[in-house]
């Protein structure tokens, strides 16, 4: 089932902020590049492409405010939780955005029972596997990397280890975009960031 979310209105300048307050600025670039391709998703799918983006913006929000990796459950845990809820209230995030931005996390057990939480969950782990391989282009650009390089480093499995590749997938069976226009699309809105 797919629900209707609500739509923001509030400009990106307001939800930029919270960032800034929350999220150190290395780690505001998994962000940005998030931002762009649900920017760039919502495009292709006729969906609001602001609600989208800004969801893409915030959906790490807590990241650098809770247990470190050091301690990988406790950080799995946290992660999509209660201070999610809380820095996004912050700014009268809608509850339906707030859960859907949660339920990127599968930990949390929130159904993703929307298009924009299901693109969110495929889009998160390519924007970093995708970062990835920029780093092993010559001259280490996002724009130098091709859609052929990045489907066939999937396929590798020592490469990039961390990025659960069936997460990725889901664009496929979840949302019916072959896996080539999908990293084509999130590789073009990269590029632009
Ligand atoms: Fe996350
Ligand atoms: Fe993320």
């Amino acid at each position: 089932m797919e629900n209707e979310l609500s739509k923001l209105n509030i400009p990106r300048d307001t939800y930029l902020k919270l960032v800034e307050k929350y999220v150190s600025e290395e780690s505001r670039k998994h962000l940005f590049y998030t931002e762009a391709a649900m920017r760039a998703l919502a495009r292709y799918f006729s969906e609001d492409e602001h609600t989208w983006a800004m969801a893409g913006l915030l959906h790490d929000i807590d990241y650098e405010q809770i247990t470190g990796k050091e301690n990988w459950e406790a950080h799995i845990k946290e992660h999509c939780g209660e201070l999610t809820e809380k820095f996004l209230k912050e700014i009268d995030f809608p509850d339906d955005l707030i859960r859907a931005i949660q339920s990127h996390n599968e930990v949390q057990n929130i159904p993703r029972d929307s298009k924009l939480a299901k693109t969110l969950f495929a889009v998160d782990g390519l924007t970093g596997f995708i970062v990835a391989v920029s780093k092993i282009m010559p001259d280490k650009q996002i724009s130098s990397v091709k859609v052929e390089s990045v489907i066939k480093r999937f396929k590798e499995k020592r490469f990039a280890a961390a990025v659960n590749r069936e997460h990725i997938f889901t664009c496929e069976t979840e949302l019916g975009i072959p896996k080539e226009k999908f990293v084509e699309i999130v590789l073009g809105a990269m590029g632009n960031v």
